[in-house]
């Protein structure tokens, strides 16, 4: 008998077939009873008859308690009730794993809880369809830079400087001197865009955020392009691209699933090209017409992105940010000291920054200043001064982050369900 994906349950009408899977519910009515399975591509309904399936595994019924993992055999049949279209009738069922008093009911329950329990709530309807969603996102974004030519080049984990300032470095112990977890690829893409032309890295990036917020978490993932002679616009086509192939990408492929998670899809449909792009002076021109008092040359809070992404109802960018709030490798406005060519791409619906990025400079004296002016340690990026010194080209790039991008295409409250194991400040457990 052919064992199949319950995704895949509709080319088997009228067919026998085995599924693997577990127990989602059960119901029953006397001589009929109903359990529902999921293998985690699906749920489909099974229908036990006492007339039609023998004694020893009509009464395994009893000991069908909720996530116990189960062999079950039958015929699939279209029923237009049944969750998903269609029903098996079972002749044979086993049980591989018990379960007894699954912690997790289909009542509601607190968010600490659920948090502590986090390997098992994944296996709940809403936290699978982000899961798949998830995995969507990256394979689109890698899907789409591969097409496009990028070489992915992996940046290392441990690393002997800070990339995105030193206030958010976790610092580990190598062999008796200090190391940080990577805040990001970037310095790393820098060296290699000049080795293959453009590349991409994607991993895990790490901030020791010390605030409690729906939008931060302290290990992250990033996909992160890094494109030879391309200016702050050539990043900015290619994030609006990409962005836009992944929003395609997830309504294509994943369109149950954002159902599941109570995603509205004419949003997402509407997030076509091209996507506006003003300035950091017009975003404080927005947010002061609103009637909040706001000062030029500061950094913009989750409240101040989210008065311009409300402003908008596609993704935004703004670039051209003051030098003060950017981190030290991004070029001077030639227009403009004041200023650097860094953007961000905010996300509708208030959501707020999903990607950073920008033009680096290429000047081996003036990144030598800002390395001193950003108070960092000068030897620690000595072989990144060095792409200065042999070939520097006009480069650019951006990090997209995989958990922001999916918390917004879901539309969901917090970050912390766009990872199967998110870890934040108050919990690294489970
Ligand atoms: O804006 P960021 O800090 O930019 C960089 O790291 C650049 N070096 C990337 C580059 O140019 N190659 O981070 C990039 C993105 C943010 O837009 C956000 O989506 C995500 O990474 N991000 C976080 N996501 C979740 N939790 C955090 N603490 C995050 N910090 C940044
Ligand atoms: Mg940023």
């Amino acid at each position: 008998m052919k064992r199949i994906w319950i995704k895949d349950i509709s080319m088997y009408d009228g067919k026998e077939i085995e599924i693997r899977g577990w127990l989602y519910n059960k119901r029953s009515s006397g001589k009929v009873k109903f359990v529902i399975f999921r293998d985690g591509t699906g749920y489909l309904q099974g229908v036990m008859l006492k007339n039609n399936i023998s004694d020893k595994y009509f009464d395994l019924f009893d000991e069908l308690n909720i996530e116990t993992s189960v062999i079950a055999k039958g015929s699939i049949h279209e029923d237009k009730r049944a969750p998903g279209g269609y029903e098996m009738s079972i002749n044979y069922i086993e049980i591989i794993g018990k379960a007894n008093e699954y912690p997790i009911s289909k009542k509601e329950h607190g968010v600490s809880f659920l948090m502590a329990n986090r390997h098992l709530w994944i296996r709940s309807k809403k936290q699978t369809a982000i899961l798949r969603i998830r995995s969507e996102v990256i394979n689109a974004s890698r899907d789409f830079l591969n097409k496009r030519g990028f070489t992915l080049v992996d940046a290392p984990i441990f690393t002997p400087a800070a990339c995105e300032g030193t206030t958010t470095l976790f610092k580990v112990d190598y062999f008796g001197d200090d190391a940080f977890l990577s805040q990001s690829g970037q310095l790393y893409n820098e060296a290699a865009v000049m080795a293959l032309g453009n590349v991409y890295c994607f991993g895990p990036s790490f901030r020791a955020e010390k605030s409690k917020t729906r939008r931060h978490v302290t290990e992250f993932w990033q996909v992160e392009p890094e494109m030879a002679y391309a200016d702050v616009n050539d990043a900015m086509n290619v994030a609006e691209d990409m962005l836009v192939y992944i929003i395609e990408s997830v309504i294509k492929y994943r369109e149950k699933d954002l159902e599941n998670v109570g995603r509205e899809i004419s949003i997402l449909k509407k997030c076509t090209k091209p996507f506006s792009r003003i300035t950091y002076t017009e975003a404080v021109d927005i947010i002061k017409s609103k009637g909040v008092d706001f000062k030029w040359g500061e950094d913009f809070g989750a409240p101040h992105e989210e008065i311009i992404a409300l402003h908008f109802d596609k993704p935004v960018f703004i670039y051209k940010y003051p030098v003060e709030v950017k981190a030290f490798y991004m070029k001077r406005d030639p227009d403009n000291e004041k200023l650097v060519l860094g953007f961000d791409l905010l996300a509708p619906e208030g959501y707020g920054e999903i990607v950073g990025g920008g033009q680096r400079e290429e000047n081996y004296n003036t990144l030598v200043n800002r390395i001193e002016e950003s108070n960092l340690p000068l030897d620690a990026f000595k072989w990144y001064l060095d792409l200065r010194k042999y070939g520097s080209i006009p480069h650019s790039g951006f990090g997209l982050g995989i958990e922001r991008t999916v918390r917004w295409i879901c539309k969901l409250h917090h970050i912390r369900e766009t990872s199967a194991f998110p870890r934040t400040l108050e919990r690294i457990y489970p």
